[in-house]
This record gives structure tokens, sequence and C-alpha cells, in this order.
């Protein structure tokens, strides 16, 4: 053991499974509380498993056992964690690797939090919600101390003197009731601006009863998990000396500044020895993007074909071929009659932007159609200069191929003035021969659907030619001003140049977007975690990039979700789960998935959100048509689907 004098605090950044800076049996008492294993609001994705998690308690649990004196105590403020509904168990798990560590299971006393002051989820509210048996999840008020004790301690090694120097003061312990095992202490209260945010800190009351009620003074107390230095600050208040390791070099100023020892300001007679090791790691600013819902996970993955069975599909109307135009004009998918023998089933896009008037929903409304599955997409759709314009991207006409669907690039040749707009158009109308004559030349067409999208993309400039010309006369002939023609031109030289300069354009285009699409939340899309990338490359070495709303890992699974939201309706609209059916199809067709070179299982998720929760019981009939259909969809396929915090199956 090492006398007073000798020793001085110690503040060490670097990992706490190596305390390399302490020698053995140098340490009187441990109060911690380790990083709440991925932890939604504290710690999304900090581990990549659980496994990972024991693993540092383990290792962490090793250490300590050689740095604390015999017969010494390790105190760990820890709680099971609730992730998607379900419960690691923590504070089981945490026990028995200390006691298969060689430690003693001394106590564990329950840490009430004061009611009103639930954190993290009212879970509570669902029974509110279905007062029927099976509906009930009770809020969370309470953490657990576990006490582990490194075998037996030697009273008799204690001068008397330092025992009354350390004397625990029992008119507090009676009047806190602190000889019960439950200790009623409120938490750190989450206001804004504290020096503990973001860090999943414990009041001072905890260090400071269990520091007064397991070590002397002068004695050694440590943090292997320091965070804001709670701790340290109490044992240093209390005449103890300290040692404090934390992993993230962020948290560097905040303990400083909770010790009292920034800007040279020093309120306790020891100093501090700070130690930066190599091994830190920034991590405050990456979790808290992560909690914001900004993640970044690189997902790659392979699709080498697609199966899947459709089952919300609308009935279609059949048109003759002579009543083409009104079929277009009435209805967003439609089964075209060719002849007695010859029918195609015909989707077509507003614009060439998925975010448009649903055009995956169009397209999924045609997929349970036997014969040829055709979309007609616009190259280029210009509302006019007080509106928006979409270019028509490569990996839309891919993901077309993928699922087996037969593009048709078309353009718009005539519209409307708006009468709301000086500059906007509206009403616009495709040309209407040219989409019938590619269709002709589709009938007879004996290669697959990668093939052709493939020619139509070769003829993509000549098309974009067709689609400005069109727009210079819409302008002259409503008097509208048109978006740039001149960007618009050099865009289609560039279609003009081949598919491998759309290709190129497009890729760097995507990316961008997918960045953007990363840090975005979309209303209609509210979801707990982050948003992620994901690219796909297909049998031919072609790549697509897409976002998922979410992506969490569970063990070797990957959950990865679609999410829908609505505000106020009973149940996001058919539209929206058809948009969110359709990365389904994807996402449940990905083989080979990987995050940085490790495999994982995916496990797709149609995540339905609603602002006013979701009775299934009192949703009208055609909503429990839907979900019913959808829940068939979901097993046949292999997805998950899930409505607020319950899945349905
Ligand atoms: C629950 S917090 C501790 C909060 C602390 N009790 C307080 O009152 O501020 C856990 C801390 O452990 C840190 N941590 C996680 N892994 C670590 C490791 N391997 N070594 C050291 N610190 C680590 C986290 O960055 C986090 O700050």
């Amino acid at each position: 053991m090492k006398n007073k004098s000798e020793w001085a605090n110690k503040l060490i950044f670097g990992d706490s499974q190596a305390m390399k800076e302490l020698e053995d049996n140098s340490v009187h008492l441990v109060v911690t509380s380790p990083p709440y294993y991925n932890a939604p609001f504290d710690y999304p994705g900090l581990f990549e498993s659980y496994d990972d998690f024991k693993n540092l308690i383990r290792n962490v649990a090793r250490e300590l056992k050689r740095v604390l004196d015999q017969g010494r105590i390790a105190c760990f403020v820890c709680d099971d964690t609730l992730i998607e509904g379900k419960k690691y168990p923590v504070v089981a798990d945490i026990t028995k690797i200390f006691i298969e560590e060689g430690f003693k299971y001394r106590e564990r006393i329950t840490w009430v939090k004061p009611e009103g002051y639930i954190r993290i989820s009212r879970r509570s509210g669902v029974l509110l919600q279905h007062p029927y048996p099976m509906y009930y999840y009770p809020d969370n008020l309470q953490e657990s101390i576990l006490i582990f004790q490194n075998g037996d301690f030697d009273y008799g090694r204690i001068p008397q003197e330092k025992k009354e120097e350390s004397i625990v003061d029992l008119d507090e312990t009676q009047n806190e009731k602190w000889y019960l095992s439950v200790w009623n202490i409120t938490n750190v209260l989450p206001f804004k601006n504290r020096l503990e945010k973001g860090i999943a800190a414990f009041p001072e009351e905890i260090p400071y009863r269990l520091i007064k009620l397991f070590s002397y003074k002068g004695e050694v107390v440590l943090d292997p998990f320091m965070g804001s230095g709670t701790t340290l600050k109490v044992a240093c208040e209390l005449g103890r000396n300290c040692v404090g390791y934390e992993i993230d070099i962020e948290l560097l100023e905040v303990v400083k500044e909770k010790l009292g020892i920034s800007k040279q300001k020093r309120l306790f007679s020891p100093g501090f020895d700070i130690v930066i090791r190599d091994d830190i790691k920034h991590l405050r600013t990456e979790l808290q993007r992560r909690i914001r819902g900004e993640v970044l996970m690189d997902i790659t993955a392979k699709i080498t074909g697609i199966e899947y069975t459709p089952f919300l599909c609308r009935k279609l109307n059949v048109f003759d071929l002579k009543d083409f135009d009104e079929a277009l004009s009435s209805e967003a998918t439609f089964i075209l009659k060719i002849d007695e023998e010859h029918k195609v089933a015909v989707s077509w896009w507003v614009s060439a932007k998925r975010t448009r008037s649903y055009p995956y929903t169009r397209v999924y409304d045609s997929l349970d159609f036997s014969g040829k599955k055709v979309t007609i997409i616009p190259i280029v759709k210009d509302e006019g200069a007080d509106g928006d314009r979409d270019f028509l991207q490569w990996d839309t006409v891919s993901l077309m191929s993928l699922l087996g669907v037969y593009v048709i690039i078309g353009y718009y040749e005539a519209a409307s003035t708006n009468p709301d707009y000086a500059n906007k158009i509206t009403d616009q109308r495709y040309d209407t021969t040219y989409l019938l004559n590619a269709i002709k030349k589709l009938l007879s067409y004996q290669s697959d659907a990668l093939h052709w999208n493939l020619s139509q993309l070769e003829k993509a400039g000549e098309i974009g030619e067709k689609a400005l010309e069109s727009y210079i006369q819409i302008s002259k002939n409503l008097g509208v001003k048109m978006h740039s023609i001149d960007s618009a031109r050099k865009r289609i030289k560039k279609l003009l140049e081949g598919k491998e300069a759309f290709l190129g354009l497009s890729r760097e285009l995507a990316k961008k977007a997918q960045k953007r699409e990363t840090i975005t939340e979309q209303p209609k899309e509210k979801l707990a975690g982050g948003k992620s990338m994901i690219t796909i490359t297909n049998y031919l070495g072609g790549k697509y990039f897409f976002t998922v709303d979410e992506a969490r890992l569970d063990g070797k699974n990957l959950l990865l979700f679609e999410g829908k939201h609505t505000k106020s309706k009973t149940l996001p609209s058919l539209n929206d789960i058809k948009d969110g059916i359709l990365k389904m199809i994807l996402l449940t067709n990905l083989k080979d998935v990987k995050i940085k070179d490790k495999r994982y299982n995916p496990v797709p998720i149609l995540k339905l959100t609603t602002g006013t929760g979701l009775n299934i019981d009192s949703l009208i009939r055609s909503k429990r048509e839907v979900l019913e259909g959808l829940k068939k969809e979901a097993k046949i396929n292999g997805f998950k689907t899930k409505i607020n915090d319950r899945y349905i199956d």
C-alpha cells in the first residue's frame, strides 16, 4: 500500500481495460457506473454487440481485481438496458462476471429515483391506451448499486486513529435511512446547459454515501468510467485521493471544470496528474450526432436477384390501346390491352423523383401482374421557374431493373398554365405517340428488363433533347418562364456522351443526395435512431446508393428500418405503406451484408408510427384489412412490421 504523501491524484484519458498506470493493490475503493449498453438516449451503437459490452466489463473486472487492495470494495451503479422493447440483463451479467473473476458478491442496493423525473420513456402509457391484460409495461424508476468485495477484509489492519478520523455519522445514516437496501435519491436533473449533458452522470449523493461507508480518509478511490468526474469530486471533498479513467477525451474540459482545476484554479489541495494515452476516443460528438439521428453506418450488400410475392396490389382497371390517353389521365397504374392476346401493366411517374406523387406505390401496384410490367418516367420535369425541376437518375432505372420492371423514358410535350403562379405550369402531358411506339416495341422484345432498360439509358440524351425542345415550346405558348435551359442543356449533353457519362453524373449526385438524406429527417419518417447509408451491388457489378431511415446493430443482426409516420391519422396512408414496402422488397433480398468487412444478418423492418397511438381494435374495416394484408406480406417475404413500439405478426 502506498502512503498518502507518495500519491498524486490522476485523471487518465484512455481505455480502462488496461490500467497500467496503477500498481497492484494500490486502490481502496471503486465507485463507478459503466456505459449503459447502447442505451438509445445515451450510447446508441457504442458497442457492436452485447458480447462486446460483456467483454469490456470482464476486462475491467480483471484489472480491478488486480489493483484493488485485499478485502476492498467495488461498487457498480448499473441497470438493465431496454432496447427496441427487449431488456438486456446487465445487472445479472455484471454480477456473474464479477463472481467469475473472483469477487465476492456482497450486496445489492436499489437506488430509487423520485417519481416525476422519469427521463426516458413513459411506457406505462401503453396500458392507459389499452386497459387489457398483456399491455403492461412499467416506467423504470430504479437502478442497482452492486457491491463486490475483493476477498476478506482485515479490520485489524486499520489503526484506531484512522478509524476515528473516518467515523461514520450515525445521525446521518439514521435520518437519511442509509441502513435500508433501498436508497431514495434524486437523479441528476436534465437542466439545459448542465455540465453533465450527454454523460449519464450519477448524483453526488451516491459516491458520497459509498465513499463514507467503504473507505478511510487519505485512501485512494478509483472510477474506471469517470464520465464527468462525479466520484472524483466527492472523493476529494471527503479527504480521499482519487484516480479516474475515461476513454472519451472530449470530456477532459468537463472533468476539469467539475474538479475545479480548469484555468489553473485549484479548489483542492492536492494537484492532479493528467495523462492522455493514445487509445483515447472522440466519442461525445459522434454519440450526440447519433442521438440526433445522424448516424452514418456505411453498409454494403449484394442483390443477386429478387424473390418477392406482393399481396397489397390494387386491382387494376383495363384500358384498350385507343384509350391510352384517358388511362394516363385517370389512373396511376393500369392494364393496357394491346390486342386479344397482349396486355401490359403500366404505371407512370409524375416526376423522376421518388418523393413526388408516390411513384414506388404506382410501380408496386403493377407487381402482381403476370405479364410485362412497364413504368414510364420523364427524363426531366420542369414545373416552371416558380416550381421544381427534377432530372431522371441512373439509379432509379437500375432499381426498376432489379424489380424486373421495364422502363420507358418519356418526356412531356404539353401543359397548362397554373392559375396560382405566374411562372408555373400544371397538367403536363406525355408525348403519347412516342410512348405507344415504345410499348409496341417492347411487346416483341425478347430479353429481360435489365437489357431493355440499359438500351433506354443509352437513348436518354436523345429523349432529353426532345424534352428541352418541348419545354421551350411550352414556355413560348403559355408565356411562362422555365428553369435555365442552358444548365439543362449541359446535363443533357453529358447524357448524349453515352451511358457511362450518365452513370458517372448520377453517381456523383446520388452520393451527395444520400449524404444529405442521412442528416435531414423527413416528417414522414419519424424515427428515434439514425439514418444510414447502404450501397448495394447487383449481379453485374452495378451499384445503387440508398439510405435506410435507421440502422441498428443487435448482436449479429443488423436491423434496417424504413419508417412511415402519420401525425393525426390512425395509420399511415396505404400509399405511404406501399412506398415503404418497395424498400422492403430490396431489403428482404440483400445478401452478403457487411459493415467494415464484418458480416451481419439483415433484419428489414417496416416501422409505422402514429402521433395519436394505435388501437388496432378500433380501426375501421378497410384499415384493418390493410394491416391483415401487410402482416401476410411481411410473413411470406421475411420482413417485420412494427407499429409504434409493437411488432405485429
Ligand atoms: C455512465 S458514464 C459515467 C458517468 C459518471 N459516473 C458521472 O457521474 O459523470 C460511463 C463513462 O464511461 C466511459 N467509457 C466507456 N468505455 C470506456 C472504457 N473502455 N474506458 C474508460 N472509459 C470508458 C464513457 O465515455 C462514459 O463517459
